[in-house]
């Protein structure tokens, strides 16, 4: 069984995705930790976000088994992650190796999984929550962890981030027509579980 998540920052989805795929006893890949381990190392080597050959050689040789969550959290690491994540030679780079994960039985969660990495994928879920209810939970989830957190511009980064990944040319982040519509917005995560794994087992 292969389940498609997908939605903007801060919906939710990562949540969702690791609890039902431990539900389901299925894998589960976060595909935004690939374009932020790509982002970070053009950052660590010091090297230009904005060099389509020089981020896809990266991708391609990108270390799966090295990929540490905590350094890859850093905003300024989402930020640079969304920028390598417009390039087409980018996205080419780690397209195989989300289809050879997905290929066994997976959970996949990202911006173009029902779209494009596994278009044909059992269950697609578009989690989604409104900009203001993503800003409030990023700030209260920094909070929590002892972080500077300041509500405005969590908003503003996320509004920006969203025009960016919705509005690209390749893989943009879209509902499909056949993905059930998960918004979050007035549901806590335990709810929002509930939900998916009945959308699931209607399936
Ligand atoms: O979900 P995230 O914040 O970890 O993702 C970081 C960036 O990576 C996001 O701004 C867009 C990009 N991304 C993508 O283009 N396609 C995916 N399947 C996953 C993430």
């Amino acid at each position: 069984m292969i389940i498609a998540i997908d939605g903007p920052a801060a919906s939710g989805k990562g949540t969702l995705a690791r609890r039902l795929a431990a539900h389901l006893g299925l894998k589960h890949l976060d595909t935004g930790l690939l374009y932020r381990a790509v982002a970070a190392e053009l950052l660590n080597r010091g090297l230009p976000l904005d060099d389509e050959a020089t981020a896809a050689e990266v991708a391609s040789g990108l270390d799966t088994g090295a990929l540490d969550r905590d350094m890859l959290s850093a905003h300024e690491v989402g930020e640079a992650a969304s920028k390598v994540a417009v390039m087409p030679a980018v996205r080419a780079a780690l397209l195989k190796l989300q289809r050879d994960f997905a290929a066994t039985g997976a959970v996949l969660d990202g911006r173009d999984i029902g779209t494009v990495i596994c278009p044909d994928a059992d269950v697609k879920l578009f989690v989604t929550a409104s900009a203001q209810v993503r800003a409030r939970r990023r700030t209260d989830e920094l909070a929590a962890r002892g972080k500077a957190a300041d509500f405005d511009a969590i908003l503003a980064d996320l509004v920006k981030r969203d025009a960016r990944d919705a509005g690209r040319a390749v893989a943009p982040l879209k509902q499909t027509a056949d993905a059930h519509l998960l918004d979050t917005s007035e549901m806590d995560i335990e709810t929002a579980f509930r939900k998916a794994v009945d959308i699931i087992d209607s399936i």
